[in-house]
């Protein structure tokens, strides 16, 4: 059983869609072990408690600055012996010495089609302003390994939605966090822990059974 470690800052709905898909038997081969926030009081730590999952607070707003605050996340994941760990919704850019120590071993979700809307700044609500501000016709969202660039690690999983003429950041963030975010980040960590994904020149590739 792979040891899971989910970084959350906010609401958790990605959260949720975990914990869901581990008690439904979707995720084959992992275990959610511990949830870390980034923020005190952050939604997403009820939803680890009520599914009695260990959780701890590491906030961002303590540390003068991100090596600081990434050496302290790298501390606790070591601490927790971390075989995977998935950004769900973690609104902090983690330094080299975190993707460093855990090569292709860093999942995050992102609510946009990579290479489109990412990068520093790009985040949360933001990305569905900048999509809508575009005028794109498709959107979607990414699952990706995390290497030492923003949202630049090998794609491991993408899926799309349509824009609709009167979308809203809000309406588009929700339909694509329900029709492809709460899918994808379940399957793509199930991959994971089934070692069914595999890098080939850098690139992320999910191995037929
Ligand atoms: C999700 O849409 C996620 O893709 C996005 O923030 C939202 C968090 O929601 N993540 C990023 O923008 C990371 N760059 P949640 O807390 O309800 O899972």
């Amino acid at each position: 059983m792979k040891n899971i470690v989910v970084l959350v800052s906010g609401g958790g709905t990605n959260l949720q869609a975990l914990i869901d898909a581990q008690a439904s038997g979707i995720i084959k081969g992992g275990k959610i072990s511990c949830v870390i926030s980034s923020k005190e009081g952050a939604f997403a730590l009820e939803r680890a408690k009520k599914a009695d999952i260990p959780t701890v607070v590491i906030p961002r707003k303590e540390y003068a600055d991100s090596k600081a605050y990434s050496e302290a996340i790298l501390a606790e994941l070591n601490r927790q012996q971390a075989d995977l760990v998935v950004l769900a919704g973690f609104m902090t850019i983690l330094d080299e010495c975190v993707t460093r120590a855990y090569p292709y071993r860093i999942i995050n979700v992102h609510p946009a089609l990579i290479p489109s809307f990412c990068g520093e700044g790009f985040y949360g609500l933001k990305v569905h302003e900048k999509a809508l501000e575009y005028g794109v016709k498709v959107s979607g969202a990414t699952i990706h390994f995390v290497n030492e660039k923003a949202d630049a690690g090998a794609i491991i999983l993408q899926g799309t939605v349509n824009v609709e003429n009167d979308d809203t950041a809000e309406t588009l963030q929700r339909r694509i966090m329900e029709n492809v975010e709460w899918k994808l980040l379940p399957k793509a960590v199930s991959l994971f822990c089934q070692d069914r994904i595999f890098i080939r020149d850098g690139k992320a590739y999910v191995a037929e059974k």
